[in-house]
């Protein structure tokens, strides 16, 4: 048993993990039809979990797949590209033997094996002469995959990141490299609702309809309480209904936050959790993220600041050219709230919603809004 049930990191094992059982079956079902999934939601909801609890789930299941994972968010290039996938592929080789007919395939260029000093993990390096050898050998790696001896499923997390890359046009280089494969399964997965959406329904754009999507959404309240109770008792403490109610209203029911805001109460409690429990747990929550706070308001004009606190003490606005909310928090015009939530959007400190009701803007980070909120 863990020290603290509420882990703060994407995947732990089964029983750390709450319900996301349909999405689980979904991106099965996905792989195991031969469909690729494209899953999306705002960050820190519980995509990366959900793709390392499906692939806990085909490993228990005993599915012949292999399955890799890799994070692109701080590549900047195609070279960067391969060296992540590379890397991504030859952690899950293990044996010397396969690393090396691994590299072999690689006619293009000759990798180096070196370990990462930090985390010990094996790290593959290259040296390009131009693009057309980069090309080439991404052309290699995804010919491994294709015929690697078990089936293969290549989850490429916060995928929208490829429109950042300046040496080529990303998505059509992937298309054409990934359109004819048939032994690999692909799991895109992004946090930029737009991005993402553009990428894969845009008829214009190189990934249009190629795959299955899914958002994710948080949480549902009633399983999730369930699981917050469960996870308390069988660590020998109580905490009543109320109290978790509030735990999950205040975190706004975003995962990452509960679960913070959970452990943080779990570590400074007795074994009976009362109402000042969670008040002591947030106020330790808020101090240690003072600083990052007060570096965020550095980062943003002062009418930028303004309008993260008129959105946090709002809550959620979808009205933000509106007289009565531009009066109500003294914000010159219509077109000055409107220049400020995009530098907002584009910084990640404001999160759009869509739903059928329309568009609602919200300070993203649960903690600075109430933070924002409570301070005057
Ligand atoms: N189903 C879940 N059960 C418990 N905790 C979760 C779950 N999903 C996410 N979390 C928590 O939320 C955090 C953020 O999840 P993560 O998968 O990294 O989100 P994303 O990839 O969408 O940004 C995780 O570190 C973990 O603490
Ligand atoms: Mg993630």
């Amino acid at each position: 048993m863990l020290e603290n049930p509420f882990i703060l990191e994407p995947y732990q094992s089964k029983a750390y993990f709450c319900d996301r059982e349909k999405e689980t079956e979904e991106i099965i079902r996905n792989i195991t039809n031969g469909r690729n999934t494209t899953l999306i939601s705002p960050r820190r909801l519980g995509k990366t979990g959900l793709i390392f609890r499906v692939f806990d789930e085909m490993m228990a299941r005993k599915l012949p797949y292999e399955t890799i994972y890799c994070d692109i968010s701080d590549t900047l290039s195609l070279e960067e590209f391969i060296k992540v996938i590379s890397d991504a592929v030859v952690s899950k080789l293990e044996k010397q033997q396969k690393i090396t007919a691994f590299f072999k395939t690689l006619k293009s260029v000759r990798p180096l094996l070196g370990i990462d000093p930090l985390t010990g993990s094996p790290q593959v390096s290259f040296t390009f002469a131009d693009d057309s050898q980069k090309q080439s050998t991404l052309k290699e790696v995804m010919d491994y995959l294709e015929r690697y001896p078990q089936k293969v499923v290549l989850a490429i997390d916060e995928f929208q990141q490829i429109r950042e890359y300046n040496d080529v046009n990303m998505e059509a280089v992937l298309r054409k490299h990934i359109q004819h494969l048939h032994n690999v399964r692909f799991i895109y997965c992004g946090s930029k609702k737009h991005t993402m959406t553009d990428m894969f329904t845009n008829a214009k754009k190189p990934f249009y309809e190629s795959t299955s999507f899914s958002y994710l959404s948080k949480l549902p309240v009633p399983v999730y309480s369930a699981f917050i109770k469960e996870k308390f008792e069988s660590a020998g403490k109580t905490i009543d209904d109320d109290s978790i109610s509030f735990i999950i209203e205040w975190t706004k029911d975003h995962t990452y936050y509960t679960q913070r805001l959970c452990n943080e109460v779990f570590s400074l409690s007795g074994n009976v959790i009362v109402r000042n429990d969670i008040v002591t747990a947030i106020q330790s929550i808020l101090d240690s993220e003072r600083d990052r706070f007060q570096e965020i308001r550095r980062l943003v004009t002062r009418s930028q600041w303004k309008m993260l606190e008129a959105l946090a003490k709002e809550g959620s606005v979808s009205q933000i050219t509106s007289s009565a909310f531009l009066s109500k928090y003294k914000i010159s015009s219509g077109p000055t709230a409107l220049r400020n939530i995009k530098a907002l959007m584009d910084k990640e400190l404001v999160l759009v919603t869509t739903t059928d009701d329309g568009t609602s803007y919200s300070v993203y980070n649960v903690f600075l809004s109430r933070y924002l909120e409570m301070n005057r």
